[in-house]
């Protein structure tokens, strides 16, 4: 087994999760805002370094994706970041993408900026305890949207990212992201995200990347937030599984789902049916965001002193989506 397979088996171990706490200094400011707590960098690491000394790490994050600013930050213990995962039994990573930015000829969508020196921001960050590391292309569906332009220029820079941090020693987590935002259809976002999945595997494949050490952050298929036509769980749980085993090479050992506005519960329930209806080889995890730290956050704002109040609420949610990585989920357990 290749080096870069073992460190996502590490990650995604037996219904092991990733914690994406990646978000840049400007989300971050967004998320504090909204829970009105000053975005300064000692708050932001104040909250981090709560949930990432949470007994939670150890029983169910396997791998944590941090921001530039975090993964150079000193905890209150006086140890880096990168050790302080480490030491919780779970693997440190970083966002390496630089944002995306509008899309020339094309302004009304996106294209990720990040490749101009990325070798060397890679070497630093390996120096810095990094063992993989994400970078998002999103797409936005509409009637002319997405473009072919877009489809392809997304997965061309992923593909040349990809090779890059694995020339590094590195897992890359390729995340194409379509929208849950819009008045689209689930059979129009489970088309497109199908289309946008296997172009990134062929510009993978074209630029040699091993499939084996990779993992896919997609999307759920899901009804566009503004559609009038909601489909069941059920529905997303098949059809996403339906979307996945139709365009991800069967080499591809780890899918960790990203949460992408779903509200907490719901991105759990989710997660449970389509492992619980699992026919592959794929490990169907997850990598959430704001489905793993939003109640953390409210808890946290109001009581900013109650470290082990927050740690508790976060234990749960992760303690609530490693069951539902295994398929063993259920409602009664929220409570
Ligand atoms: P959400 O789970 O909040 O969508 O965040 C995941 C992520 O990393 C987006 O890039």
């Amino acid at each position: 087994m290749s080096e870069l397979n073992n460190i996502v088996l590490k990650i995604l171990n037996i219904g092991k999760g990733i914690l994406a706490a990646d978000e840049s200094t400007a989300t971050m400011t967004k998320r504090l805002e909204t829970v009105k707590v000053q975005s300064t960098a000692e708050n932001r690491l104040l909250f981090r370094e709560t949930l990432f000394s949470a007994s939670g790490m150890t029983e169910c994050i396997g791998g944590v994706i941090l921001y530039d600013e975090t993964i150079k930050q000193i905890t209150s213990k006086k140890n880096k970041i990168p050790e302080l995962i480490s030491t919780m039994g779970s693997v440190p990573g970083i966002k390496v993408d630089t944002g995306a930015k509008v899309l020339a000829s094309s302004p009304n969508e996106k294209i990720t900026e990040g490749l101009d020196g990325l070798r060397e921001r890679l070497k630093d960050y390996y120096k810095l305890g990094a063992k993989f590391t994400k970078w998002r292309g999103v797409y936005n569906i509409s009637k002319e949207h997405p473009s072919k332009l877009s489809i392809q220029s997304n997965a061309h820079a992923l593909a040349r990212y990809s090779a890059l941090v694995q020339e590094c020693n590195m897992v890359p987590i390729v995340e194409p992201e379509v929208l849950m935002d819009g008045e689209h259809s689930a059979k129009e976002c489970y088309e497109k995200t199908s289309e946008i999945i296997k172009k990134c595997f062929e510009e993978l494949i074209l630029h040699k990347v091993d499939l084996k050490g990779v993992i896919l952050k997609p999307n759920m298929i899901l009804a566009g937030n503004k559609c009038k036509n909601k489909i069941s769980n059920e529905e997303v749980a098949k059809l996403t599984l339906k979307c996945l085993k139709d365009s991800v090479p069967t080499e591809v050992p780890g899918i960790a789902f990203l949460s992408g506005g779903q509200s907490e519960i719901e991105a759990t329930e989710n997660l449970n049916l389509i492992n619980k209806y699992n026919d592959t080889n794929f490990i169907m995890s997850y990598s959430f965001g704001r489905a793993l730290q939003q109640s953390a956050l409210k808890f946290w704002s109001k009581n900013i002193k109650n470290i082990e109040g927050t740690q508790k609420v976060f234990n749960h949610r992760a303690k609530m989506n490693t069951l539902a990585a295994k398929g063993k989920w259920s409602k009664e357990l929220e409570n």
